[in-house]
């Protein structure tokens, strides 16, 4: 089965990280998204992806170079952002008769069998794949009616009115004849777009819940620190790559951790982190390689990434670090945000 994923999106919202990374290359618990999410798609049996690709590409094709894998990997770059419909239209040239569409930003478990069973039985143009959300107002609201059949799309509505909490889970499965419904060459969104076009037309548009399926959408800050913890709590049921030295404390190869320091799990330590005298790691942190952690410093709810370095003293709480970034002696981050690669925080709290 063929699946294309639309891996092309600036990932505003992850910004400054997403600067000079794609948000398809951001570590899950030191692993790469687009690795954990190409893990998940050939575990459902996928042998061909097509990435739509437009923002910073070469990353995220350099990365699948890498790969050892039997699945056949395929590129399309868009020479200017086409939103979702767009890419989808631009890749028609390599689409078979029958694939799967993912947005890119997605960490789910969601079991794509059980998608085809569903669109196979209803005879459908399009079926998607639903996840229950607690707060549905920043995302596409869906209402079927008893068979499952889609009846209303509601994009992003107040949180009061929201029909359902059942929302656009990012997955779908297209019989290519759809295709003709999306206009070439030229932005379009099958959110906005091609969703309430099938609506009007009455075409046979259905959905699918999965209640109990992993689903997590890592496009927001607050949302990416949660799905690196999900893994870590075991949440998320997803491999963590490292040796488990205790009950939720894994490390890789060559960590060392001074006999005074504190590890409080769930920690992941990536290879070549120095955490030292009186330094307190935890509950939930994600260190990437080479992380140091200097005496009497604390990291907690954190995911950093490769090479940081915080100083003695310093306070590092609910945030991302990118690569190589810097926390000076005894200065505190600011809670609920992400800092950029190479930045340097020197914010001393009185
Ligand atoms: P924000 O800028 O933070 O909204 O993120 P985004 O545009 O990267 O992602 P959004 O959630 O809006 O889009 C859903 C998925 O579609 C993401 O995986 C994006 O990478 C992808 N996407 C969005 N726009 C485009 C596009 O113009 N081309 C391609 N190929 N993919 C896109």
């Amino acid at each position: 089965m063929q699946a294309l994923v639309l891996v092309g999106g600036f990932g505003t919202r992850l910004r400054p990280l997403t600067y000079h990374v794609p948000k398809a290359m951001v570590p899950i618990a030191n692993v790469p998204f687009i690795e954990r999410f190409v893990d998940y798609l050939e575990a459902n049996g996928i042998n061909h992806i097509i990435f739509a690709m437009g923002y910073l590409p070469d990353p995220i094709a350099n990365h699948l170079a890498k790969r050892n894998s039997k699945a056949k990997y395929e590129f399309v770059i868009e020479d200017q952002p086409l939103d979702t419909g767009g890419a989808i239209k631009n890749a028609e040239s390599l689409l078979n008769e029958r694939f799967f569409v993912f947005n890119g930003d997605i960490l789910t478990t969601i079991p794509l069998s059980e998608i085809l069973r569903i669109h196979e039985q209803k005879g459908a143009l399009v079926t998607i794949a639903l996840t229950p959300v607690d707060d549905p107002s920043r995302y596409g609201v869906v209402v079927t009616d008893e068979d499952g059949r889609v009846k209303a799309f509601v994009e992003k509505p107040p949180k009061e009115t929201a029909p359902s909490n059942l929302i656009n889970a990012g997955i779908y499965l297209y019989e290519r004849e759809v295709l003709n419904y999306i206009p070439e060459g030229q932005p379009y969104s099958v959110e906005r777009g091609l969703y309430p076009k099938l609506l009007e037309i009455g075409a046979p548009f259905y959905a699918v819940a999965f209640p109990n399926d992993y689903w997590l959408d890592i496009g927001k800050v607050e949302h990416y620190m949660q799905a690196n913890f999900d893994i870590l709590s075991g949440k998320a049921p997803l491999p963590i790559v490292g040796k488990e030295i205790q009950k939720g404390v894994w490390v890789g190869e060559n960590v060392q951790i001074a006999p005074t320091a504190k590890i409080e799990p769930p920690v992941l330590l990536g290879d070549g982190c120095v955490i030292e005298d009186e330094a307190k790691v935890g509950p939930l942190a994600v260190l990437g390689k080479r992380v140091i952690v200097k005496e009497n410093a604390f990291v907690h709810k954190a995911v950093l990434w490769d090479e940081c370095v915080i100083g003695k003293g310093a306070n590092v709480e609910r945030c991302v670090l990118g690569f190589c970034c810097q926390v000076e002696d005894n200065a505190s981050v600011e809670p609920d945000r992400a800092y950029g690669c190479g930045e340097r925080i020197t914010l001393v709290s009185v």
